[in-house]
């Protein structure tokens, strides 16, 4: 079987690196960074292959621009990037040709996705990037879902190596997956069944209770018959979620809909009032879980030896719909028995403390990439690495 090669088991020393890396991190409305944690997570693949007297080119890109936008420029990355390296000179490339002029150890190539062939695959531009370098290096695990130019089209040039972060990410997941501690509980929010179905499904095969919460919940309810005022559903997809749900009671595994939730006449209300689900009133819409489920989500919480979560359960842009998502993330960091795994830039935005993160086994980087690893068990990415000459 074919597999990744990571920079720790090999040599490389006086190279010319182009090392990919996910330095898409959560940013202010002004767009300052809100969170660097992606940034430095890179740290220890960047600062392994800088010790071995590399030259590194850094590739990343930042939000979703269309086409050149100075809002998501990679600037505000390399003021970061220079703190946490003050002695190294970090300059920043304006297009490939700057980045063949300039010398310093590290080059930051501008946002690669200010380039329009990095969205559209494009063989030219792959082999324009592989030129820059001897070998390549991915540590881009949050974008390896992706078939990005530069995620899957350098390694077809260049010898590839997976970097120490991919190895943390890819290594902890399949830990659990192979080999869950039972019981086995997974939690997954966020809006759409309609783009989560895989996941579920496989996720189903493996978790002894799931834990289904957000607007993605009040499909489920509706798929059971429930009048859901205004709320968020996808109407389309009920069928999907009643075989779901038909499914589960003969088989695995428990599933945890809501009991009650927290609703309002809009997102943006400052009142809110708690209802069980079959008296949301019509003009209303469910934005978070309510304290009789967040009880029995608890309780289940509380005996679980292996913990997935990702996505919010409420609409925590507006504080008052904070308290679902809060309730468990604090019910999983006083598990003191589970390996849990939390992922997904919203999961981990959505808490109002930051405190006992430490308590969390394992904070993946990957949002999307984390769900589609676990439920096709490798990623685009990852297998153009294998494939490396
Ligand atoms: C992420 O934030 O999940 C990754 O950086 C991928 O970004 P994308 O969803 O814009 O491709």
């Amino acid at each position: 079987m074919k597999k990744i090669t990571y920079i720790d088991e090999v040599n490389i020393k006086n190279k010319k690196i182009l090392l990919r890396v996910d330095f898409n991190v959560s940013l202010n409305p002004d767009h300052s960074i809100a969170n660097d944690e992606r940034i430095h997570q890179s740290l220890p693949t960047i600062n392994h292959l800088l010790k071995n007297n590399n030259q590194l080119i850094l590739i990343s890109h930042l939000g979703r621009p269309k086409g050149i936008d100075k809002n998501f420029s990679l600037k505000i990355v390399i003021d970061k990037l220079k703190e946490y390296l003050p002695n190294f000179k970090i300059e920043l490339a304006e297009n490939l040709d700057d980045v063949k002029e300039k010398k310093s150890q590290i080059i930051v190539l501008e946002n690669i996705r200010f380039f329009p062939e990095e969205k559209n695959y494009s063989t030219l531009f792959a082999k324009k990037l592989a030129s820059l370098a001897d070998i390549y290096v991915n540590d881009a695990f949050a974008v390896c879902h992706r078939t990005d130019t530069s995620i899957i089209g350098p390694p077809k040039f260049l010898s590839s190596y997976g970097g120490l972060l991919l190895k943390k990410e890819i290594t902890m997941l399949d830990k659990i997956l192979n080999n869950p501690q039972k019981p086995f509980i997974s939690i997954i929010g966020g809006a759409k069944i309609s783009t989560k179905i895989g996941l579920l499904e496989k996720l189903a095969k493996i978790s002894d209770y799931m834990i289904i919460g957000g607007a993605m919940a009040n499909t489920f309810l509706c798929a059971q018959g429930y009048e859901i005022g205004n709320s968020f559903c996808e109407y389309e997809e009920t069928q999907k979620a009643r075989k779901f749900l038909s499914k589960s009671l003969t088989e695995k595994p428990y599933v945890v809909l809501p009991k009650d939730v927290v609703v309002a006449k809009s997102k943006d209300e400052k009142e809110k009032i708690t209802v069980k689900i079959n008296q949301i009133p019509k003009n209303y819409s469910i934005f978070d879980l309510g304290p009789q489920t967040l009880a029995e989500i608890g309780n289940i919480i509380a005996k679980g030896k292996t913990i997935i979560w990702n996505g919010p359960v409420g609409y925590f842009e507006n504080p008052i719909f904070k308290d679902g998502t809060d309730f468990i993330y604090y019910s999983i960091t006083q598990n003191n028995q589970a390996i849990s795994i939390v992922g997904g830039g919203d999961t981990l935005a959505a808490i109002s403390k930051k405190e006992y993160l430490e308590k969390i086994t394992h904070i993946s980087t990957g949002g999307g990439a984390m769900l589609e690893y676990i439920e096709k068990g490798t990623l685009p990415g990852i297998e153009a690495l294998k494939d490396s000459p």
